[in-house]
Formats: structure tokens, sequence, C-alpha cells
């Protein structure tokens, strides 16, 4: 009986599911008639993951589809711990950098697969005006408000529930009225979601009661080679957009929308991260390389191709579909060695690249950018998709 109750606390402490998503697909038969059939089989796991230095209790979710494909997210910053996609001879590997452990993402992590919010990317000394009221972030880049300040989203515990008929995980957050500095109640809601197509989609909706201001993403950084004590600097990128947007001395936009026709920035034909990354450059030097907002290409298209990396040697392309207006290329420039590596080793110099779907940098104070407004009312909604192949 004891080691009956005592197998039963230690299966619920451990706090283990396993959640067989059977996603049903209408599929018509010979004779023309509907036939109800089971498809598409994700599964979904739950384990506990560890606990924060403030006692709350973090797990992961690992959802897997029949190609072998799989992602593990914790409910601490919705973090995308591991993602693990075939290459070209079918051997599976992770691609994303990150940690082992809960006290190393609580220590120090440059935002590692974490969710961003409520604004990604710089504010200009954290102040923005809405209806003449102006409103204070926090300053925690240099003078500058970076990834929504001390304690953003990627630094939050979300509430996770599983969707079975859709093979996703639902984490819910509710960012308090000034919280961080911005106004208005943020009902968050981030929609995670493994297809059999490798794809990963992450959708974000948000509703506020206060006039607002938000630009979510997601801060994966990549390396395709699964291998992270290799630079990125061989990933071919292409990135469709026929301007990127220049930035000051401390990586706030100008307000210039710049040609990226005969420049580094050019990457509408497939290119090297490593190929122009040194030439001597204004913009490169600011950024310490690539760290930038392109001006993506169709932005009336709703979901289109914004951007691609392609690792030849594993045979790797990853695509990124979003509906968003721009993408931050961000190659990895303060990676120096210091991080611990979960392969073992440290994180060097380059060792992944980010690609943020999102609205420009600095947008609230600048007008001729498209807007991060949100009014009570609305529905702040907009979704990327990581999808996962080889060539
Ligand atoms: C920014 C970089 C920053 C990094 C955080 C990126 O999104 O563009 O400037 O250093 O996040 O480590």
């Amino acid at each position: 009986m004891n080691v009956l109750k005592r197998s039963l606390a230690v299966l619920s402490l451990i706090s283990f599911a396993y959640i067989s998503v059977q996603c049903k697909e209408n599929k018509k038969d010979k004779s023309n008639e509907m036939v109800s059939e089971i498809k598409n089989p994700i599964t979904i796991a739950k384990e506990a993951y560890g606990v924060t230095s403030d006692s709350i209790n973090v797990e992961s979710y690992t959802l897997k589809n029949e190609k072998g494909m799989e992602v593990t997210i914790i409910t601490y910053g919705g973090i995308i711990t591991t993602l693990k996609v075939p290459n070209k001879d079918n051997k599976i590997e992770d691609v994303v950098l990150g940690y082992n452990s809960i006290e190393e993402y609580q220590k120090s992590t440059p935002y590692f697969g974490a969710l961003i919010g409520r604004y990604g990317n710089r504010i200009a000394k954290g102040k923005f005006s809405l209806d003449g009221i102006e409103y204070t972030l926090a300053a925690n880049d240099g003078s500058n408000h970076l990834h929504g300040g001390v304690k953003g989203f990627d630094k939050v515990v979300w509430t996770a529930e599983v969707l079975e008929d859709t093979g996703s995980l639902k984490l819910s957050y509710l960012s308090k009225d000034m919280e961080e500095g911005y106004p208005g109640n943020l009902e968050t809601v981030v929609i995670y979601k493994l297809t059999n197509d490798n794809e990963l989609e992450v959708s974000y909706e948000a509703t506020t009661d206060k006039k607002t201001i938000v630009n979510l993403t997601q801060h994966s950084y990549f390396n395709l080679s699964g291998d992270f004590s290799k630079p990125i600097l061989d990933h071919e990128i292409t990135i469709n957009a026929d301007k990127f947007v220049p930035v000051d001395a401390i990586l706030i936009p100008t307000g210039e929308l710049k040609d990226v026709a005969n420049t580094p920035f050019d990457f509408r034909v497939a290119k090297s991260v490593g190929q122009d990354i040194e030439v001597e450059n204004e913009q490169l030097k600011r950024g310490l390389g690539y760290d930038h907002c392109w001006v993506l290409n169709n932005q009336n298209e709703g979901i289109r191709l914004t951007s691609s990396a392609y690792h030849k040697e594993s045979g790797r392309l990853l695509e990124v579909f979003s509906d968003e207006p721009g993408i931050q290329l961000y190659t990895g420039n303060f990676l120096d060695g210091t991080l611990p590596n979960k392969q073992g080793g440290t994180y060097g110099h380059r060792t992944g690249f980010c690609l943020e779907t999102q609205h420009y940098p600095d947008s609230p104070n600048q007008k001729d950018f498209p807007s991060v407004v949100l009014n009570p009312g609305e529905k702040y909604k907009t979704t990327t998709s990581f999808k996962f192949s080889v060539k």
C-alpha cells in the first residue's frame, strides 16, 4: 500500500502526462462520401521542468510529429528549449541554442528561445506618448528599453493548456496595467502549433482595457548545423526586403528606410551570413555585425515567405512565414564564449542567429512607421511560422 501511495505521489510530483492528440481529418472515399479518418497524430508530453527562484513550478511540454520533429517549450518565458529536426540523412538534431535548466535560464540569458513582450526590440530612452500622456519604461539596454524591460514576457511563468484537437500548446499571460511601465491590462495568448509538415506555427493574440502598444516576437537562436560549437557564418540567408532600417550608434532607427541594393544588407538573393559581415560599413560597425530590422516586401499580403536560412552541410532549410512588416536578423554578435552551451562548452561568437518577425524598432516614436498601438475593443493578432525541410 505504502509503495503504491509513494509511487502515486512520485507520479503526481513529476506531473507527467502523455497526451496523444489525434488530429481528425475528413477525407473523401472512393464512393465520394465524406468519411472521418484519424490522421496526423501529434503527441504532447508534459513534464516537471524545475522551480523558479521565487518558488513557481515550471513545466515543459514536448510536441512531436510523425516525422520525428519535436519541440520542447517551458512555461517560463514560453521558451523553446529544444527544437529537433532531421538533416538530409534523416538524422534528428537540436537546432536551437538554450540551456538545460531553469537555473541557467534565470541566471543570464540573451533571450534564448523566449517569447518577447510587450515590445520586441528597442524603444529610445524607454519613453513614448499616447494621447499626450508620456510613459516611461525601464532603461535595460544602456539608455534604451529592450525586449519588454527588466521582467519582460521572457521571464514570467505562463499558464499552459494543451489543445488536443489541433496538436497545439496554448500559453496565456495577463500583464497587469503599468507592468514594466506599459499602460493597460494586456491579456496575451500565444499558441505554438506543430504540424506534420515540420512546421512550427506561433500565433499571438492580445487585448487591452487601455490604449497601449504591443509588438510580440519569438527569440529563438538557430544553428542549423546542430553543432553549437560552430559559427553560423556558413548559413545562407534570404530576406525578402528591398529596404532595411538604419540605426544610430545606440541601435535606434534614424527614421530613414534605406535601399538594400549595393549594401551588405542585400539578402534578396541567398548569401552566406559571413560573406559581407566584415566589410567596412558604418551600419555593420554599429550592430557589431547584423543586428537590424528589414522592411519586408508585400506587406499587404498577410502571411507570406519573409526569409530563409539554409545550411548546406546538413541540408537543413528553415523558412520563416509571417504577416509582420519587419524582421530583425541578429547574428549572435554579443555571444562571446561566456555562456554555457547545452552540448557542453560555451556559446562562442556568432554561433546562433535570430530571425525575429516584428514591427520596426522604436515605432512608438516614429510617426512614419506602421503603428503598434492597440486600443480597447481591438484584437492584436499576428502569426509567424518556422518551416523546416531539407534540400
Ligand atoms: C537584439 C540585439 C540584442 C539581442 C539580445 C536582439 O533581438 O537585436 O541587439 O543584443 O536581441 O541578446
